[in-house]
């Protein structure tokens, strides 16, 4: 087998996937390191899964090309699988079974004798804490416990590239927090992992390199830090005690923090859009316009401070909010640089 054994763990080109009038995957560039976890971040309906299952073999492009490893998904779609996994949004363990005989059967399926199997599924099990749920059916399993099970199932047998469709959609914080430790781990173990999420944070967590997409296009792409860059460093919401002090309010925070202020429908509210040009944190930059207000005698009822969400990325990016998608065209405003 003719294995690539530098260069990217994905290249793709012009890809196109149609579903009659729908452009689901219009044209998508991706180049996506090898060892790292890479983001794509999107939110319903942007192309992310498409792009996935064309990745994955699982469906055939209509246009463009993508190798993986090296090898083309069409041409070469048998080198392609025998180097990836995928961990579906809708996943694949039977619910019937339990943790164990999932994991074993799988093994099994892979070609593993029966003890190594078993060795590897214990291991697994004990390893995303699924040691006391491994006797019972997976259809009882939470969805936090679910997820890890999926994931285990795709890694059973260390894939050198591992699709992870939105792993956390619908997980509270522990499980998330869960499931992005066994990321790590994975990537920690030499598996490149392509992610896609809804979830600016969890891009941000996890992925060293992040591709937006709407609409099945790639609109920006780059480091965190630049993504971040290019929408703001967050935000600070501000309540004051009195509304009539909310214009003071506006002008200083404007002088102080040279951020856009934006005038909430609740007269004593206000949000200031935190500078990223700066080398001050967020919360450095927030401190000194509280202090700066309270000098100013201006009362500050209460505060918080809000990172940029995906809805903030995707308005600065394309000038509507994830979900408002008119017909108008979404130029990249802000792109950021490769
Ligand atoms: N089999 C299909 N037949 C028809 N249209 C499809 C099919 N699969 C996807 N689409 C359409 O293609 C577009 C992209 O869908 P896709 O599932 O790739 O989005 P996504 O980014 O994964 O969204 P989500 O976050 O909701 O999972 C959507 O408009 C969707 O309705
Ligand atoms: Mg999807």
């Amino acid at each position: 087998m003719s294995t690539q054994t530098s260069g990217p763990a994905i290249e793709t080109a012009g890809l196109v996937k149609t579903f009659g009038e729908t452009r689901a995957v219009d044209g998508v560039d991706l180049t996506v390191p090898t060892g790292t976890v890479y983001g794509v971040l999107g939110p319903n309906g942007a192309g992310k899964t498409t792009t996935v299952k064309m990745l994955a073999t699982l469906l055939r492009p209509d246009g463009g090309e993508a190798r993986v490893f090296g090898h083309d998904v069409v041409r070469d779609a048998d080198a392609v699988r025998s180097r990836v996994s995928l961990t579906g949004q809708y996943a694949s363990v039977d619910e019937d079974l339990t943790g164990t005989e999932n994991l074993i059967l799988l093994g099994r399926l892979l070609g593993h004798r029966k003890a190594t199997a078993r060795e590897r599924a214990a291991q697994l099990l004990e390893a995303f804490g699924l040691t006391e749920a491994a006797g019972k059916q997976v259809k009882h399993y939470s969805g936090g416990m679910r997820r890890r099970i999926d994931i285990a199932a795709s890694i059973l047998n260390t894939p050198d590239l591992l699709f992870l469709d939105e792993p956390t959609t619908g997980l509270d914080p522990r499980s998330r927090n869960q499931v992005w430790d066994i990321v790590r781990a994975v990537v920690a173990q030499g598996t490149t992992v392509l992610l896609t999420t809804q979830y600016l944070d969890e891009a941000d967590q996890l992925a060293s390199r992040i591709a937006v997409i709407d609409k099945g296009r790639v609109i920006a792409e780059g480091t965190k830090g630049e993504l971040k860059a290019s929408v703001g460093a967050g935000s600070v919401h501000v309540r004051l005690r009195d509304p009539e002090r909310r214009a003071d309010a506006e002008r200083l925070l404007r002088d102080l923090l040279l951020a856009e202020v934006q005038l909430e429908h609740d007269p004593v509210a206000l949000t200031a859009r935190l500078n990223a040009a700066t080398s001050d944190s967020a919360a450095d930059q927030a401190a000194r316009a509280l202090t700066e207000l309270s000098r100013a005698g201006v009362t500050v009822d209460n505060f918080s401070l809000g990172q940029p969400s995906l809805d903030e990325v995707f308005l600065a990016l394309t000038g509507h909010d994830t979900g408002a998608a008119d017909g108008a065209d979404n130029d990249p405003k802000d792109e950021v640089a490769a």
